[in-house]
């Protein structure tokens, strides 16, 4: 025999060295869910050690995630007050723009702090958009999340996610934060998003369930490739930096051929009920849970991904 691909596994440093996708510290993004209405932090049930926390313990979390050597923090809001039209999301003093502030002044440029921007925290319907007779409107919401984008710049976000799905969003998002002089504001689209199932342990975290209907009006049809290369060059084009595909475990065919298409930063969200599945396997001995942690994340690295949001952030600095 000439060729024995064998050889190339013969102990771990040979497999080390040649090992093709690697996973570090700089690929990971946590989030945090920062709730208004409590003092302290609050596990959320169906995600086993992950919580809720109040805006100051969001502050002391996001130092402990800076000093594990984490690049980013992706933050969630969760309000006091929600309406049709989810002011709670745009105000001055809002629960997401008054940790944004405080997690700059503690850490400035050591951490960089991304605002997931959407409606479906806010809104009293629990939709991603301002409804109408039962209708997620796409144009009239696109002004509310201008509103909310550029409150969140305001407060010092180093890039903003908007993750709502509604058709020109990056475009009117981008042309505001150039009017309004925060041409140095990056944006992170969600652009393939999918209408998964696999978000069902996040609405219970960041209480947005749609209280009627669902959101396969706005989100993707699980079925489709190619539409998802068609709303990453439509983001490309209205000014998005960096995309993202999410859920990225179900979807790592997505994450493949996007970064093969496309000459831009991708990433990939390993969603809530990625990390519940595993969690529970976990807890009644069906899997190794460890293992399976990194073998996930670095299919999600293998399959182009340049960076990964994950709840399992923290745990892999500690581990890498
Ligand atoms: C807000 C938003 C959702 C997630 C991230 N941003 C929920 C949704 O679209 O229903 C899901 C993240 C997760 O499941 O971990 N629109």
């Amino acid at each position: 025999m000439l060729i024995r691909p064998r050889r190339l596994r013969k102990n771990k440093k040979i497999r080390d060295l040649v090992r093709e996708s690697k996973l570090s510290k700089d690929d990971l993004i946590m989030p945090i869910f920062v709730d208004e209405n409590i003092k302290d932090k609050k596990e959320i049930t169906s995600m086993p050690n992950q919580y809720r926390f109040s805006i100051e313990k969001a502050i002391e979390e996001a130092i402990e995630i800076a000093d594990l050597k984490i690049p980013a923090v992706i933050l969630f809001g969760i309000p006091k007050y929600k309406d049709p039209i989810g002011s709670s999301a745009f105000k001055k003093d809002g629960v997401i723009q008054r940790t944004i502030r405080g997690i700059k002044k503690e850490l400035g440029d050591e951490l960089l702090v991304i605002a997931d921007c959407c409606l479906c925290e806010y809104t009293s319907h629990g939709h991603c958009g301002i409804v109408k007779d039962g209708k997620v409107l796409n144009d009239e919401t696109l002004d509310i999340l201008t509103r909310i984008a550029l409150s969140y710049a305001e407060a010092g976000a180093d890039i903003i996610a908007p993750s709502d799905m509604m058709d020109g969003r990056v475009r009117a998002i981008r042309e505001a934060l150039e009017r309004e002089g925060f041409e140095d504001t990056l944006i992170m689209s969600y652009s393939a998003k999918y209408a998964s199932s696999f978000y069902g342990p996040f609405r219970d975290a960041a209480d947005s369930k749609p209280k009627f209907g669902d959101r396969k009006s706005y989100q993707m049809d699980i079925g489709n490739a190619k539409e998802a290369m068609k709303e990453i060059e439509l983001d490309i084009k209205e000014g998005a930096d960096l995309i993202l595909i999410k859920p990225a475990l179900a979807y790592l065919d997505i994450i493949k051929m996007a970064s093969e298409k496309f000459y831009v930063p991708i990433g990939g969200y390993s969603v809530s009920g990625e990390y519940a599945m595993v969690e529970a396997a976990a807890k009644l001995g069906y899997i190794n849970r460890e293992e399976v942690i990194y073998e996930i994340l670095l299919s999600i690295k293998r399959a182009g991904a340049d960076f990964i949001i994950t709840y399992w952030a923290k745990e892999m600095a500690e581990r890498l």
